[in-house]
């Protein structure tokens, strides 16, 4: 029978991937969108018109849109991936991201309850190995004690915690996927992997003269989006309704990928000097191509996240490691490189017009 998936925060990253999955599974798939002036959904563009594929305006800070459409859809399984998702910003905007990321995640686990789809629908909460924060341990397991360092970590924890207890006391079927960082060529632009990227695209072509970066030594365990987002899914097939750690089990610095991807772009990055007047050379020129600025530093930073992933690639037959580390910094260059080369061609072709404009050569 064809099931329905609800997707809440479709056109962030992992909701358009998770969106095209379920799609190629046969799922009716209906997404959440937010009202802006803007309307962003570059990620989605492609998968609109869709027959299977459905849009609804709801946001997390309003319950009564969450249950008009969780009321209207009646979906077997949703997928909460919408959040304020920039750690560092939840520093500024922390009554919002408490809003959106702790209470949300409540408005959603009610509004199924009220709906009346307590013994039908499973519920996959984005939690986040930021509940580790300051970590107690290396690397960080199911069993882990949390500690979480930011009010976007403080938030998710409350977002984790009332999964939990909705599971036990209503005995619903709702589980959190403790996911560690992962990456794509549909990252954001503000988060550190794609900042480089594009950064280091930019560079290549002539378009940025340096790149500002604020902690070069913080460790992540990096992992491909698009490999996670079946993970999301393998864990609401699962037989019981259970906690995963999804990770690749392998860490970098943030030196190491900003090396790698100067790399792919064919440039040699050498590093000296030490905190803010540590630097990024050229090689080949002696150029100084990345610099630390302490606009980037957090008031308290996670400096070193490192999965333990056993449980899923034990109970779930999840593989962590389908796209190496290098292969995803490759992806990412290789798409911002192709980014960086459209947009020089469409300004080459703007400037071009004008003048063919101006002297009349075109009409
Ligand atoms: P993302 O690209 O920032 O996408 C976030 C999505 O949430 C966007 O669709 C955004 O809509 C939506 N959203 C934000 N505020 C909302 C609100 N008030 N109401 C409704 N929708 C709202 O994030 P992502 O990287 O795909 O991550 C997905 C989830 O996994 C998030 O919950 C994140 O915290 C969590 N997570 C991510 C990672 C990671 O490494 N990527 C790791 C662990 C956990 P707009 O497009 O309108 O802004
Ligand atoms: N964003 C950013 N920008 N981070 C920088 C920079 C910079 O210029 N320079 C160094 N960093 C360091 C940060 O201090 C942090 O230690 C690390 O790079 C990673 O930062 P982000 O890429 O912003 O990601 P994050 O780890 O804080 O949060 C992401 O992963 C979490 C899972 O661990 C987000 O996707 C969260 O939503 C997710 O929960």
């Amino acid at each position: 029978m064809q099931k329905t998936a609800l997707i809440t925060g479709v056109t962030g990253q992992d909701g358009s991937f998770l969106a095209e999955f379920l799609l190629d599974k046969g799922y009716d798939v209906h997404g959440t969108i937010r009202r802006s002036s803007v309307d962003f959904r570059e990620r989605i563009a492609h998968l609109e018109g869709t027959p299977r594929f459905h849009l609804h305006y709801a946001d997390l800070g309003d319950s009564m849109s969450l249950m008009q459409v969780i009321g209207k859809v009646r979906p077997d399984e949703i997928y909460n991936l919408a959040a304020q998702s920039h750690v560092q910003v939840s520093f500024d905007v922390p009554e919002f991201t408490a809003n959106v990321d702790a209470t949300g995640v409540l408005r959603i686990l009610e509004a199924v309850r009220l709906c009346g789809l307590t013994r039908t629908c499973r519920i996959y909460q984005a939690s986040t190995s930021e509940l580790y924060g300051k970590v107690e341990e290396v690397p960080q397991n199911e069993k882990t004690p949390f500690h979480p360092y930011s009010p976007y970590a403080v938030a998710k924890l409350y977002g984790y915690w009332i999964v939990k207890e909705y599971r036990e006391a209503y005995d619903m079927f709702c589980c959190s996927g403790i996911l560690f960082n992962h990456e794509s060529e549909r990252r954001g632009e503000t988060f550190v992997t794609r900042k480089i990227t594009l950064a280091a695209a930019r560079i290549a072509q002539g378009k940025q003269e340096k790149l500002y970066l604020g902690n070069l030594s913080s460790l992540r365990d990096w992992g491909y989006a698009k490999d996670y987002v079946e993970c999301m899914w393998l864990i609401l097939q699962n037989e019981k309704p259970e906690d995963f750690v999804i990770a690749t089990g392998e860490q970098h610095s943030v030196r190491e990928f900003c090396q790698l991807a100067f790399h792919h772009v064919g440039i040699e990055l050498e590093f000296s000097g030490e905190g803010e007047n540590e630097k990024g050379i050229d090689k080949a020129t002696g150029r100084v191509l990345v610099e630390v600025s302490p606009d980037f530093y957090r008031p308290t930073d996670v400096v070193n996240l490192w999965g333990d992933p056993s449980k899923a690639k034990r109970e779930l037959g999840w593989n962590p490691t389908k796209t190496s580390f290098q292969e995803l910094v490759k992806i990412m260059v290789d798409a911002d490189m192709a980014k960086v080369a459209v947009e020089k061609a469409s300004e080459h072709i703007r400037t071009n017009l004008a003048e063919y404009l101006e002297k009349g050569i075109v009409k």
